[in-house]
């Protein structure tokens, strides 16, 4: 599967934080902004540096700057909730916004907001806590694509083996993080044993 996993004792802690059903929308907001947290330092691994010359009080040295802007795109609504913890790291990300919400009965993403930056040259990040049967993030994509990006990575709390193999099947360019793999969907199109609805978990609604 083309997915790479946070393996860390502190994301299982986040993340058994994140499903266990009596946890308060105060603890289920703090615990997905620090999971995020360990999500943004791992997908930008790979960022692009430039060498700097600079002086320490000690001597001269060789350091080194980020060389790629980043554009992170958060999926609305429940995406919002993995935003500020890539702002705090990344104080410079500029961000876009796709909304799109899945029909309760099809589980059909429909699109209802759009708003991008230029894309094209940047590393745009997806996020979106949940990947499910993958109809919301591979319309996402579609839609990033067609805005000119090209290098886009997507993040997510929690996939679903399902919706891996639709991000495989129509974006295999994309690599795919998240902090878990679960087992399957459930018959209303849940991840199982999953967290339920993130969006509601984290608003509160
Ligand atoms: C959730 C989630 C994803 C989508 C995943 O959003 O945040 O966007 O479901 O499901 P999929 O892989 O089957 O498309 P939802 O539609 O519940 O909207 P919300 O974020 O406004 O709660
Ligand atoms: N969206 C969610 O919020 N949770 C799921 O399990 C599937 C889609």
């Amino acid at each position: 599967m083309n997915i790479k996993l946070l393996q860390h004792p502190l994301s299982d802690h986040l993340l058994t934080i994140l499903r266990d059903e009596t946890t308060t929308t105060a603890a289920f907001r703090a615990a997905a902004g620090r999971v995020t947290t360990l999500l943004a330092i791992e997908a930008t691994r790979d960022m692009p540096t430039t060498p700097q010359n600079i002086r320490t009080p000690l001597e001269e040295m060789q350091g080194a700057t980020l060389a790629q802007q980043i554009v992170l795109v958060p999926v609305l609504r429940a995406g919002l909730g993995m935003l500020t913890p890539f702002v705090e790291l990344f104080p410079d990300v500029a961000v876009g916004y796709i909304g799109l919400a899945r029909d309760e009965e099809t589980a059909v993403a429909v699109t209802y907001y759009r708003k991008l930056p230029p894309l094209a040259g940047r590393r745009t990040i997806l996020v979106d806590p949940m990947l499910a049967t993958g109809g919301s993030a591979v319309q996402a994509l579609d839609a990033l694509k067609a805005a000119g990006a090209d290098d886009i990575q997507l993040v997510c709390i929690v996939a679903a083996p399902e919706g891996v193999a639709q991000i495989h099947q129509n974006h295999p360019d994309v690599p795919l993080l998240a902090a878990a793999l679960d087992r399957e969907l459930d018959d209303r199109r849940y991840i199982c044993p999953g967290l339920g609805d993130f969006g509601d978990r984290l608003y509160g609604t």
